[in-house]
């Protein structure tokens, strides 16, 4: 598919239509009510593009939440995911299949541990869900009361049972208690808090070195290095839950290469199969050797298909340099934001790292920005009730940074302009003297440029 001008237009489109009203009404009537869903049904993408059900094209600055991190639709990937489909798909892990073997040593390459033993699964949760038990095994075998885990307010780490409770966000526990009582949570921004926690019943401390799911937060120096000191205290391992941060999502290939950590463990997923559904562990040291035949396993986890995914997106991150790219385009994405920051009333401050950033508004406008920028044709989310994230696939070109730049503007405008109008003058459309989107969306594989200076946004 290409892009062209109609897909630039900056004049608002009112979202949904007769195919995603059909087809939301048929949901409801067969699936769980579990999704709050946007007013938008794709039915194809490709790059940094999607179509809808209505036929009109989306700038996906949002990669299905730090998914699709090679586009939509990758070639080397649909190429080699169809060629192992074609060969073998599943075979239980009851045997040896390359692919899997083969993903474990990308991960060894990339994360630098050549001693990195890997568990592969098939979701975040899962990731994290098996970093739990690693953790309890490898305490449990120096103490039986070395069970507990620390963790952090803000954190996000799934929605099993465990997870659920290891995620700091008790409104989210509440409806399914008991959960138990093995984790205890301190502030995200309180080091002191965090080392005062740690004791020797703590098997694990666990964190994200920039919160996703908690607003795209990332922890301070300060936060990170307590958890170091206080697991090489009291002999805790260090878990740093890479789901949505790792695989060049911040510029780095794993986020916790941009910091002073060094963990035992990284959780991963999300991005490892731009979209099929699979997630690792990998633990090195000591805690490599937590696990024996028969304390953990899955049916699906790690499958040829899956694998061979997985590792296309690997061999395509290095040949491409798609972190290096990921990082030059993150500092332009960041740039453009701290501009609109500097320069609005209505936008506090930016945050994040690499191509996982939020605007932070001045009030807990994120979901109506949001709604309105799918109006311009732009995929973001309202990470929280005041900050609007950003995490654009890291093949996004420099254009189209400056046309997510310039539709999340409009939006902006729309939802400024709507707050001062009367209030039956709800609908103006704000005037999109706004910057016309300048390009071509279709450029993917141009190089790096240097970000632009925060003056030259509007
Ligand atoms: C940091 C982090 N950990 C774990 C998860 C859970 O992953 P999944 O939804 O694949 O179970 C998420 C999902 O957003 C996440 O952001």
């Amino acid at each position: 598919m290409t892009a062209g001008p109609a897909h630039l237009a900056i004049t608002p489109v009112e979202p949904g239509g007769p195919a995603t009203e059909a087809l939301a009404a048929r949901e409801a009537a067969a699936l769980l009510p579990t999704y709050s869903r946007q007013p938008l049904a794709l039915v194809e993408g490709h790059g940094a593009w999607v179509t809808d059900a209505e036929g009109r094209t989306q700038l996906d600055f949002l990669s299905g939440l730090s998914v699709t991190n090679l586009g939509h639709a990758h070639p080397e990937v649909a190429a080699r995911v169809a060629d192992q489909a074609a060969r073998l798909v599943h075979t239980s892990n009851l045997y040896y299949t390359e692919p899997q073997v083969a993903l474990a040593e990308r991960l060894q390459r990339t994360l630098g541990w050549p001693d990195g033993k890997a568990f592969l699964c098939n979701s975040g949760a899962e990731a994290n869900e098996a970093a739990i038990k690693l953790a309890r095994r490898h305490g449990r075998r120096r103490d039986p009361d070395k069970t507990r885990v620390v963790a952090l307010t803000g954190g996000f780490h799934g929605r099993t049972l465990a997870t659920l409770l290891t995620t700091g966000n008790p409104d989210k526990h509440a409806p399914f208690q008991p959960l138990g009582e093995w984790v205890t949570h301190v502030p995200h921004d309180d080091a002191d808090a965090l080392a005062a926690a740690v004791d020797d019943d703590v098997c694990a401390v666990w964190l994200e070195v920039v919160q996703g799911e908690g607003g795209v937060r990332p922890l301070d120096a300060a936060v990170l290095d307590a958890a170091a000191q206080a697991c090489a205290r009291h002999d805790a391992l260090l878990v740093v839950d890479e789901v949505q941060t790792g695989l060049g999502r911040l510029g780095e290939w794993y986020g916790f290469q941009g910091t002073d950590l060094e963990p035992d463990v990284v959780c991963l997923a999300k991005g490892l199969g731009n979209g099929l559904p699979i997630g690792a562990i990998v633990a090195r040291g000591e805690a490599a050797h937590a696990f024996g035949p028969g304390d953990h396993a899955t049916t699906f986890g790690g499958g040829p298909v899956v694998a061979a995914a997985a590792n296309a997106v690997i061999d395509v991150l290095e040949r491409d340099d798609l972190v290096a790219h990921a990082a030059a385009r993150g500092a332009q994405l960041r740039a453009g934001l701290d501009a609109l920051a500097a320069h609005r009333p209505d936008c506090d401050h930016a945050r994040g790292r690499g191509l996982l950033q939020a605007l932070a508004l001045d009030a807990p406008r994120a979901a109506a920005v949001t709604e309105r920028a799918l109006a311009h044709g732009l995929l973001v989310n309202a990470v929280a009730p005041d900050a609007v994230r950003l995490a654009p696939p890291l093949i996004v070109s420099a254009e189209e940074v400056e046309t997510g730049l310039a539709r999340l503007t409009a939006a902006l405008d729309e939802v400024a302009a709507a707050d001062h109008a009367e209030p039956t003058d709800h609908a103006a459309p704000a005037d999109h003297a706004a910057p016309a989107d300048p390009a071509e969306p279709t450029d993917h594989a141009e190089p790096a440029d240097p970000a632009r200076a925060p003056e030259e946004h509007p």
